[in-house]
């Protein structure tokens, strides 16, 4: 798909974040938007905001939408349907998602689901309920998010990160899948995976305010266990910091997710000219393509305790293709 304008794009998760800013700059271009959230005033915000840039005659909706619920998206999308008076989409983001639930030895059984729900289950429903709108289309595509948690599964090297990294990989095994059955089974409809490596949005601060826990949320014992290493590397500076002041250090630091990475902005323009010119894998950021290097060149050692800093020392001295 060369050129958006005209097209309808269906985007979860716009409220914030990479989804916000993919619908921004598709109204730019001229694409009737349909966006989806949970958190209500963030998702006003969008609309706002899109409505104010959109050029003349360029329709953007919003919809309250859980995307863990198939009632909730089969509303939406009967929503789409009425309000943008078509009977099919063109593209499909599916970009919703939230993070934590670390550990599946000690994380909470409902709050695990909860991320890997979301993660997974919004990208499946979402597909299995529009799938006949994108069939019913001249042409269609749909971009799932997944992460660099889709090619490699732990947080930082170290903190593991089970019901995400299980739900992106399966949405990059989902998307790869796609491919040949579209080829065969429906040749107007693409699919493409993003896996972005950092990208400064407020995924920290939405995950907490959705599900009432920090995405980093360390039992006592795991404290105890990664303190020394903590210290070592510089994050606890006080050795005899207790568990609650190194939440307090995780909460802080999450806090400040925002502040670093890839710009949002910066990211959707990367997924938006990987659609265009028909990549089925987007790495988004310097950082996914030196961690995807890394995995491929020595995936044995994808785990090993200094392979984190094996990926920075790569991208560190330039050694990344893009
Ligand atoms: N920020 C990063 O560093 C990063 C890295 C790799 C992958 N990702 C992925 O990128 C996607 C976008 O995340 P982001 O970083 O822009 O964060 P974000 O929090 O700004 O955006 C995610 C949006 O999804 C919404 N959401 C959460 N649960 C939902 C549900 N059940 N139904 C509908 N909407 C829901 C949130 O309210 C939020 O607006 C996510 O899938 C995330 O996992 C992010």
């Amino acid at each position: 798909m060369q050129d958006f304008s005209g097209k309808l794009a269906v985007i979860t998760g716009g409220g914030t974040g990479m989804g916000r800013a993919l619908a921004r700059q598709l109204v730019a271009e001229g694409c009737d938007v349909a966006v989806c959230d949970v958190i209500e005033d963030n998702l006003a915000e969008t609309l706002a905001l899109c409505r104010g840039e959109a050029p003349q005659g360029v329709a953007i909706t919003a919809h309250r939408c859980d995307v863990r619920l198939e009632d909730d998206i089969a509303d939406f999308r009967d929503a789409v349907v009425r309000d943008h008076g078509r009977d099919y989409i063109n593209l499909l983001f599916n970009n919703a998602g939230i993070a934590g639930a670390g550990s599946f030895v000690n994380t909470p059984r409902d709050r695990w689901e909860q991320t890997f729900d979301t993660c997974w289950n919004g990208v499946y429903l979402m597909t299995r309920l529009f799938l006949p709108l994108l069939m019913a289309s001249d042409e269609g595509h749909v971009v799932n998010t997944s992460s660099v948690n889709g090619f490699h599964a732990a947080l930082g090297g170290s903190i593991p990160h089970t019901a995400y990294s299980s739900a992106k990989f399966a949405v990059k095994g989902f998307t790869e899948a796609l491919i040949t059955d579209f080829r065969y089974n429906a040749a107007h409809l693409k699919a493409s995976v993003v896996m972005p490596g950092y990208v400064g949005t407020g995924i920290t601060r939405n995950t907490l305010e959705i599900t009432g826990t920090d995405v980093v949320a360390f039992t006592d014992a795991e404290i105890e266990r990664q303190k020394p290493r903590w210290i070592e590397n510089g994050f606890v500076s006080d050795p005899n910091a207790t568990a609650d002041e190194i939440r307090a250090l995780w909460r802080d630091w999450m806090s400040r997710y925002e502040e670093g990475g890839m710009t949002s902005e910066e990211a959707a323009t990367v997924i938006l000219d990987g659609v265009r010119s028909e990549k089925w894998r987007i790495l988004v950021g310097s950082d996914a393509h030196a961690f995807d290097a890394a995995v491929r060149a020595a995936p044995e050692q994808a785990y090993d305790a200094d392979f984190m800093a094996h990926v920075a020392n790569q991208m560190e001295e330039g050694d990344v293709e893009e």
